[in-house]
């Protein structure tokens, strides 16, 4: 039986506010919730059960899947207090239900989107008799992730996480995220203290000179964590630049069949609107996630951002690489630049915010 572990107890700090009430796999891209995306990619690979460490709100996750009825067994292994990567991943290895020592074990972080063969990886990690392979990809800029320099052979040669210098940063091949562990080298992770599997499980069985391999692919990769990556991550699986069994036919938006959108707007670039969205007259949203129950009014602008549900942008306002909370309101032409993030339930007034060369209007009377 082909087992998995997901790594889903982080707090997903960095896609406050969207994060404050949902964790990070569970918020909605093309359609679906992210994890749901995950689940299906792991059937595909022949994965039949699943196990997944969860912490930060973790009863949201049963919630999710308490009418999965899909041929998939589903285990939860919750975390009073965070384990880290690598007490999560020896703790949730408690509740898989092989026995062989040898058995490869997928593990995957929860918010990687990714076109890689998981088949192929535990294919290869059994063929070369490997004590861990990690799939690998290659980035412009290394430092956000775990730097993982290989020889010919593919062997590991060192896993240093996220270097502080520039001399540290020997390779632009990092960690994907995505693993396949022997079973007895995951029950060896101490389980009843914090343990990082990137700063002390990986450097220390490279140090040991374990057969730790990586896999290194041009596959389409990316890492929802940040607001920007989280928005192109949602457009990419709607244009179809990446596969998921969950997404039918590529289209330039999905348009959920409860909203509604003037015929004059331009919804594109791969951007989704929620259930009972309304779009205004000349609107428009390109490369964006619209959450449900929101109104955007005529001659708004939105790129590259996250509206979440029930909240209201004015008109003629412009939103660039802009995270909007949940039951917010953005009045008319207010113009908001780059990386701001609205708190849940604030509200700005008409013209509050301009940041290019127009001057700011002057609303009080002198
Ligand atoms: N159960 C549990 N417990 N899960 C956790 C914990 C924990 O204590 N801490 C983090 N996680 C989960 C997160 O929910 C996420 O799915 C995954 O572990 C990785 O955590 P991130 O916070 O997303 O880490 P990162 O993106 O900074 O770095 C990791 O991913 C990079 C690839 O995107 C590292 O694995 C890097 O080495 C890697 O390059
Ligand atoms: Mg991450």
């Amino acid at each position: 039986m082909q087992e998995a572990i997901i790594l889903v107890g982080g707090k997903g700090t960095r896609l406050r506010p969207l994060t404050n009430h949902t964790p990070k796999p569970l918020l909605n891209v093309a359609g679906s919730s992210f994890i749901r995306h995950q689940i299906a990619k792991l059937m595909d690979a022949g994965v039949e059960h699943v196990v997944f460490a969860t912490s930060y709100l973790a009863s949201l996750f049963e919630e999710e899947f308490k009418d999965f009825s899909q041929d998939l067994a589903i285990s939860y292994a919750v975390e009073e207090v965070p384990l880290g990567t690598g007490g999560a991943i020896r703790n949730a290895g408690r509740l898989l239900r092989g026995d062989s020592a040898d058995a490869p074990v997928l593990v995957l972080n929860g918010d990687i989107l990714s076109g890689v063969d998981l088949g192929g990886i535990v294919e290869l990690h059994e063929s070369r008799e490997a004590d861990v392979t990690l799939h690998l990809t290659r980035v412009p800029d290394p430092r956000a992730f775990g730097l993982v320099p290989t020889d010919e052979a593919g062997r590991v040669l060192s896993f240093l996480e996220k270097p502080k210098t520039t001399e540290e940063c020997v390779t632009d091949q990092i960690n994907a995220g995505c693993y396949v562990f022997r079973r007895s080298v995951l029950d060896a992770i101490p389980a009843d203290r914090e343990v990082s599997v990137e700063q002390e499980t990986f450097p220390q069985l490279v140090a040991a000179g374990r057969r730790v391999f990586g896999h290194t692919t041009e596959d389409y990769w990316r890492d929802l964590g940040t607001p920007l990556a989280f928005v192109h991550g949602s457009a990419d699986l709607v244009a179809g630049k990446v596969a998921s069994p969950l997404v039918d036919r590529p289209t330039d938006a999905l348009i959920h069949p409860t909203a509604v959108i003037d015929p004059t707007a331009r919804v594109t670039g791969g951007s989704t609107i929620g259930p009972h969205a309304v779009i205004g007259a000349r609107v428009v949203v390109n490369r964006s996630i619209i959450g449900g129950s929101v109104t955007v009014a005529e001659g708004a602008q939105i790129h590259e951002s996250v509206v979440d549900h029930d909240s209201s942008i004015g008109s003629e306002s412009i939103l660039r690489e802009v995270v909007v909370g949940c039951h917010s309101h953005v009045g008319a032409q207010n113009e908001l630049p780059a990386q701001l993030r609205l708190s849940c339930g604030i509200r700005i007034p008409a013209q509050g915010v301009r940041v290019s060369g127009t001057a700011a209007a002057c609303l009080t009377a002198h």
